[in-house]
C-alpha cells in the first residue's frame, strides 16, 4: 500500500485551511510540511506556529521536513506543535542517532532526509533509531523542479540497508504520476508531491491516478 502525502509548500498559503481540507477530502495519507530555514537551503518557509494552525484542521498525520542547520534546537518545538514525523537531514546533523533519538523520545516517529548527493550509506549506524528515511529527488528549497532519476537506485540501495526492518521510505522532489510505477517498484512506500498535486485543477485526481499507478495493474 503506498501512501500519498501532499507537500504544501506548493498550496495557497492565503487559504491553507481550504487547501488541507480540499486534499484531505482528496484522500491524502498524510500531509507534507517543508520547513526552511534560509541556511540550510536558500528559502525559508514556516515554523511551529504555522505548524500548530494545521494541526488544529486536519487529522492526517503531519509529516514535517526539517531543512534547517542545527535540527536538534527545534524538534521539540515541531513535536509539541503536533507533528506525527518529524525528519532533519543527515547533511544538517552531526549528532544525528542522538537527534533521532531526541524525536522518538518526544513521541514522535524519526526521519533522516538524504540530499540527492548524498549516499545511502549515511544511514548505515543509524538504522535502528529511525522510522522513515525521506529519499530526496531534488536538491531541497524549492517546489517545482525537475525530478532526479538517480534517486530510484538511491531506494533500492536504502531498502536493501534496510532489511527487514518495518521503515517507511518516502521520495520527495520532482514526483509526478508517471514516477509513481517505478518508485513503487525500486521500494518507496511513500510519495510526496507538491506541484503535481496543487497544481493540477482537481488535486483529488491527482492522488488517485498517482496511488492507482503506483499500486500497479
Ligand atoms: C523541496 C521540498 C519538497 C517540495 C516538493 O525542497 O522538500 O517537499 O515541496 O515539491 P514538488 O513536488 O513540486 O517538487
Ligand atoms: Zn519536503
Amino acid at each position: 500500500m503506498i501512501k500519498i502525502a501532499p507537500s504544501i509548500l506548493s498550496a495557497d498559503f492565503a487559504a491553507l485551511g481550504e487547501e488541507i481540507a480540499r486534499v484531505e477530502a482528496g484522500g491524502a495519507d498524510q500531509l507534507h510540511v517543508d520547513v526552511m530555514d534560509g541556511r540550510f537551503v536558500p528559502n525559508i518557509t514556516i515554523g511551529p506556529v504555522v505548524v500548530a494552525a494545521i494541526r488544529k484542521r486536519t487529522r492526517l498525520p503531519l509529516d514535517v521536513h526539517l531543512m534547517i542547520v542545527e535540527p536538534e534546537r527545534y524538534v521539540g518545538d515541531f513535536v509539541s506543535a503536533g507533528s506525527d514525523m518529524v525528519t532533519v537531514h543527515a547533511e544538517a546533523s552531526p549528532h544525528l542517532q542522538r537527534t533521532l533519538a531526541q524525536i522518538r523520545e518526544l513521541g514522535a516517529r524519526a526521519g533522516v532526509a538524504l540530499n540527492p548527493g548524498t549516499p545511502p550509506e549515511a544511514l548505515a549506524w543509524v538504522l535502528d533509531d529511525l522510522d522513515l528515511v525521506l529519499v530526496m529527488s531534488v536538491n531541497p528549497g524549492f517546489g517545482g523542479q525537475a525530478f532526479i532519476p538517480s534517486a530510484y537506485e538511491k531506494i533500492r540501495r536504502v531498502r536493501a540497508l534496510l532489511g527487514a526492518r518495518s521503515v517507511d521510505v518516502s521520495v520527495d522532489g520532482g514526483v509526478k504520476v508517471e514516477h509513481a510505477r517505478p518508485l513503487a517498484e525500486h521500494g518507496a512506500t511513500t510519495l510526496v508531491a507538491g506541484s503535481a498535486i496543487f497544481g493540477a485543477g482537481e488535486p483529488a485526481d491527482v492522488i488517485r491516478r498517482m496511488r492507482t499507478a503506483a499500486e500497479g495493474p
